[in-house]
């Protein structure tokens, strides 16, 4: 039988750019989504892009029954990628519980699957967001994770903890956590790429909108932090290089190369960007004019975070290699592609 990869919310960004890296290393992959976040167009797209059609299941991975029988059904799981969780901070801290509950209850679903079914590897999908504002910049893994900042960013803190004490009380099981800065881009097809619902919260998919004429501004939250040029600063990390990262990190499992049941590596490029910086790497990849203003401070933001990512460098072998002004060019022709589709 040949061993397969589950990757959990395989349909949303990150997990679609994945999926795309998986398949083209060689993967056999099977995605459950339950299409709370995204849209099944993100599988065409992957067909599209790898000329393989990965198998899919749409799940919802909180609902226990359900994953029982997928799980009957797949016996050839090896590992599981698990990107399914809800991730607006915001609405993290208007409905908490909605946060609490899948986020959590999934990630506990799937360990419990993983002791029970043998499953004995997983990538798990964390977030930055674990160091707040951290003492030193930039911040390592060493640094301390501080009180999260938001509902969401506690759900991250907790999962890194369910995983770790799951694995200290059953040796047979290994993860790596990915402590993802800023992802942002597209594929370079414009097939797949970010999907957000509503009014974007992150800043790229909001200059793409603003640009295209969907939205009249960009509202640049504050100008005077401690910072060169007085914008937040913040490490963007191409999507595709994220999604590499996967695959790095999955083969270190699959050949034990890991050197403790449980890892933890930034994945960011360790360099900071400023909003205003972001919004001229936007204008010089695309040639668009962007419309912009400057407003008070966006509250609970943070004023600057990038990355250390000497480890990820060191044992994993990888390094952000695609420039930010790609970053913001794919981003552009996926908005492109995004409005044509409509
Ligand atoms: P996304 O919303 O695009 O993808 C998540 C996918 O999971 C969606 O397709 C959604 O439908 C699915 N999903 C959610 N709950 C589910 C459930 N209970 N059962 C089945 N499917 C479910 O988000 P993304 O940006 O691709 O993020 C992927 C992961 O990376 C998340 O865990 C997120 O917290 C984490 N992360 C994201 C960022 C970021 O800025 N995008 C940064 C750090 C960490
Ligand atoms: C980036 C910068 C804003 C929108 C979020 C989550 C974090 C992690 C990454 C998942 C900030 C500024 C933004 C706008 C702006 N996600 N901005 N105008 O805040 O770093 O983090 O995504 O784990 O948990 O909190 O990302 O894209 O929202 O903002 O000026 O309309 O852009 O103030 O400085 P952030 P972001």
């Amino acid at each position: 039988m040949k061993k397969q990869i589950l990757v959990t919310g395989g349909i949303g960004y990150i997990g679609s750019h994945t999926v795309v890296e998986l398949i083209e290393s060689g993967f056999e992959v099977i995605i459950v989504d339950n299409l709370s976040n995204s849209s099944i167009a993100a599988l065409n797209g992957i067909g599209e892009i790898t000329g393989k059609s990965p198998l899919f299941e749409k799940l919802d991975v909180c609902n226990k029954s359900q994953l029982r029988s997928f799980f009957e059904k797949h016996a050839g799981i090896v590992a599981i990628i698990h990107f399914a969780a809800f991730k607006s901070v915001g609405e993290s801290v208007s409905n908490p519980l909605k946060y609490y509950y899948n986020n959590l209850v999934s990630t506990i679903n799937l360990l419990h699957f993983m002791k029970e079914k043998d499953i004995p590897y997983m990538v798990f999908s964390s977030s930055c967001t674990v160091y707040g504002q951290p003492d030193e910049l930039p911040v390592s893994e060493e640094a301390p994770v501080k009180k999260a900042m938001s509902p969401y960013g506690n759900t991250k803190q907790v999962m890194e903890e369910i995983i770790s004490d799951t694995l200290a009380s059953t040796p047979s099981l290994k993860a790596i956590s990915l402590r993802y800065f800023n992802p942002i881009g597209a594929h370079p097809s414009a097939l797949i790429g970010e999907l957000p619902i509503g009014i974007p919260d992150n800043l790229v998919p909001f200059i793409t909108q603003t640009a295209i004429g969907i939205r009249d501004e960009l509202k640049v939250f504050g100008d005077d932090y401690n910072t060169p040029d007085g914008s937040a600063i913040r490490d963007y990390l191409h999507v595709v290089d994220l999604a590499k990262a996967h695959v790095v990190a999955l083969q270190r499992l699959l050949n034990k190369q890991n050197k403790e049941n449980y890892e933890v590596f930034n994945l960011g490029t360790g360099e900071g960007v400023s909003v205003l910086e972001a919004i001229k790497s936007f204008e010089r990849a695309t040639g668009e004019k962007l419309n912009y203003k400057i407003v008070d401070k966006r509250p609970g933001d943070i004023e600057k975070l990038w990355g250390d990512t000497s480890l990820a460098n060191k044992e994993l072998g990888w390094k952000a290699e695609k420039s930010l002004d790609d970053a913001m060019l794919t981003a552009w022709k996926w908005e492109n592609y995004l409005q044509k589709r409509k």
